[in-house]
């Protein structure tokens, strides 16, 4: 058997939707590409949707529209996917990282608390595997100190905390349609906001800092483009169709597994706090060393001779020498030791037992 660790699946109308975008002629903007910010709009009950070209897109645009600026201090969590971290790094903010909690692996207020400085100006909860941040305790600390939260979902599409969909609580909020993210176009990302003039300035640097409909060719602002075509919004109108599947799809792949390994020694589920209903996009546990003292990387090739491809957890902020050098010990307790296993929608239950069985066979 081979299982890959993450493939794209198509639903029912992707081929149909693009082909008919292609026959359109509408290629860049297009009927698609308005629907696809529409369904969001409502989806996530937001006044402001902007399709952009991918999850790390989407973070760029959020910091020109917020005026992040040389000199400014994002903090973000020392564990998780670092876009946000680089595209700190280049518009010139500094990305000061924070500890994540040892069980939930989603950022850790305390440590949050000790890292605002008078230079803070946003804090970026990454809500990582599709586990969400403990958003009220952040916002209120964030309110308190003038700061703002932008959420980082590309990992947490459709999850919920405390009944909010995952993405509607920060000021400005951002998602990836990469191949391997619950709803894709391949590539491609999102922006959200229900603050008029922080989209209207977000609007204009999407796309050249330009207004067609006031000047053509007129640069108010020196803009970007980070459109996404009409055609890759024609696949993500045809997997938006199929949302209650997909939801339905990957919340058995996930029980599934929780079903097979919660509660064998060793082996340890990201905590899902009461206040979350998640759907997770990547499954990952982390190991026992005692258990797995042949360690992480070991059981990942293991796993591979039996054809089961695997991933490893994110390199912790702290590791990775782009960075200024800081220290921290969960994020690199974590970072060592978590295990992705296959998470696709259309893995089978049967795939799952033989990932399983296979899995615990390698415990000392
Ligand atoms: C948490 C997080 N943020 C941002 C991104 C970047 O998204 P994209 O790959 O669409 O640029 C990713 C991963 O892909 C991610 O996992």
């Amino acid at each position: 058997m081979n299982i890959p660790w993450t493939q794209p699946d198509y639903w029912g109308n992707e081929i149909a939707y693009v082909t008919k975008a292609m026959e359109s002629t509408w290629l860049s903007g297009g009927a698609f590409h308005n629907q696809f910010e529409d369904q969001f709009k409502e989806i996530l009950k937001k006044k402001h949707a902007l399709a952009v070209s991918n999850g790390t897109t989407a973070i760029h645009l959020a910091y020109l529209g917020l005026g992040i600026k040389p000199g400014d201090e994002i903090i973000i969590p020392g564990f998780c996917f670092q876009a946000a971290a680089n595209i700190a790094l280049q518009v010139g903010a500094k990305p000061i990282f924070a500890e994540v909690d040892k069980d939930t692996w989603c950022l850790d207020l305390k440590d949050v608390e000790n890292k605002i400085t008078s230079k803070t100006k946003a804090i970026i909860p990454v809500h990582t595997y599709g586990n969400c941040c403990e958003m009220d305790e952040i916002l209120q600390l964030a309110k308190s100190k003038n700061i703002i939260v932008l959420e980082d979902c590309a990992e947490s599409l459709f999850s919920t905390y405390k009944g909010h969909q995952s993405g509607t609580l920060g000021l400005v909020n951002t998602f990836s349609f990469q191949a391997t993210k619950t709803i894709t176009t391949g590539e491609g990302g999102l922006v959200v906001t229900d603050d008029d003039e922080l989209a209207e300035r977000m609007m204009l640097y999407r796309s050249h800092g330009m207004n067609r409909q006031k000047v053509i060719y007129w640069h108010e602002v020196p803009g970007h483009n980070f459109r996404l075509t009409n055609i890759q919004a024609a696949l993500g109108v045809a997997q938006l169709e199929k949302k209650e599947t997909i939801i339905k799809e990957r919340k058995r792949v996930y029980h599934t597994y929780v079903e097979l390994l919660s509660g064998v020694d060793g082996i340890k589920f990201q905590k899902i706090n009461d206040t979350v209903d998640p759907l997770i996009w990547a499954i990952a546990l982390k190991l026992d060393e005692k258990a797995f003292p042949q360690g992480r990387d070991a059981v990942m090739n293991q796993l591979k001779e039996v054809g089961i491809e695997t991933r490893p957890g994110f390199y912790a902020s702290s590791i990775l020498p782009i960075y200024e050098k800081h220290s921290l010990l969960v994020c690199e307790d974590v970072s060592r030791n978590v295990i992705s296993l296959p998470s696709f929608p259309t893995l089978t239950n049967q795939q799952i037992e033989f990932i399983c069985q296979e899995f615990i066979k390698l415990k000392k």
